[in-house]
């Protein structure tokens, strides 16, 4: 494709125009930008894996306004559905779906990813159009996610017509996803609702955020949500001194590493303040002239762990094996 302008602004309208004509348009959520296409049509949605160089087994989560819609596109919408819908946009309910949904949204998967964002702009969206979007994070393939409409221009611009600006993601992590499929409900990934939040909804849920038993979902894989900066956890590599290291830490800045290096996710402790900087913290360190990045283990509860997994997912011991 030849490259082309990106434009960036707040025009839903110009927004539908590109959707209907089955252009590529980047929307913002709660969790992190979209790289949206009309669901409907696999034409339009081949260009996502196109554009994020995603494998083709790797199913998308699709995006609709209310839970009516969710009942267009799926065969059975558990009474659970509804009762965290009510409360929470964080979350991506794994169902069966509909014949509606072409193949390549789900990877030949008789389920779907469906979710109700939670932000203003893009709801408005949704509604004005007759079709749901197709969207996975709008990163390429393995990258760390955008939480700004300036990280999807850095590595999607050119690639892509318009990035609906839609400001910061307020919650900055993907969302939890929750599979019906099974008995007891089944989260599959650690997102922005936390595992609490959602047993206190719904009851006890199971956990099963291990790629071995999801081989068909490479958000959960171990190497994932990479900066190209090696990243570890915990420990220095002795190789580097500290002018060449970056910081990710919960509270506290570290001794002797320059503090441009370093990121501190919430100084009061608040684990959603660290969740809704860590992509950026991420994204900023990698476009440093830094030999490494050490990240700090957080408080392993509340997004504290969503924030864990994705850190090992983008550490080193994992990436590069
Ligand atoms: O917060 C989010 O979920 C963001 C925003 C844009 O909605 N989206 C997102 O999409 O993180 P993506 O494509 O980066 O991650 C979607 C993951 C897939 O990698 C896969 O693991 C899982 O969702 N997934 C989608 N459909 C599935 C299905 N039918 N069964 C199991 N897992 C599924
Ligand atoms: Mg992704």
């Amino acid at each position: 494709m030849d490259k082309q302008k990106t434009l960036v602004g707040k025009d839903i309208e110009l927004a539908i125009q590109f959707l209907k004509r089955n252009e590529l348009v980047a929307i913002p959520t709660e969790t992190v930008y979209g790289l949206a296409a009309n669901a409907l049509n696999p034409e339009a949605v081949v260009k996502i894996f196109e554009v994020k160089q995603r494998p083709f087994f790797d199913p998308l989560i699709v995006h609709v306004h209310s839970i009516d819609e969710i009942q267009k596109y799926v065969t059975y919408v558990p009474m659970a559905v509804y009762e965290l819908a009510k409360h929470f946009s964080a979350i991506t309910y794994v169902l069966p779906k509909k014949e509606i949904i072409p193949d390549i949204v789900t990877s030949g998967h008789n389920t779907v990813g469906i979710r109700i964002p939670g932000h203003a702009l893009t709801l408005e969206l949704l509604k004005k159009l007759d079709f749901p979007l197709a969207a996975p994070s709008a990163n390429p393939f393995g990258y760390v996610s955008p939480t700004t409409a300036q990280h999807v221009l850095d590595s999607l611009g050119g690639k892509i017509p318009y990035i609906l600006d839609g400001g910061a993601c307020s919650v900055g992590v993907e969302s939890t996803i929750i599979s019906f499929e099974t008995e007891i409900p089944t989260i599959l990934r650690l997102g922005g609702t936390t595992v609490e939040t959602i047993e206190e909804i719904i009851g006890k849920v199971d956990i099963d955020i291990q790629s071995k038993s999801n081989p068909n979902a490479p958000g959960l894989l171990d190497s994932h949500y990479a900066p190209n900066v090696p990243l570890y956890i915990e420990k220095y590599p002795p190789e580097y001194s500290h002018d060449e290291i970056g910081v990710i830490a919960f509270q506290h800045h570290h001794e002797g590493v320059p503090l441009h290096q370093q990121f501190v996710l919430s100084p009061t402790g608040d684990l959603s303040e660290a969740a809704k900087n860590l992509f950026h913290a991420l994204r900023s360190l990698d476009n440093m002239p830094i030999k490494a990045i050490i990240a700090e283990i957080f408080p392993d509860e509340s997004l504290g762990r969503a924030i864990n997994d994705r850190l090992h997912r983008a550490s080193v011991k994992r990436a590069r094996k």
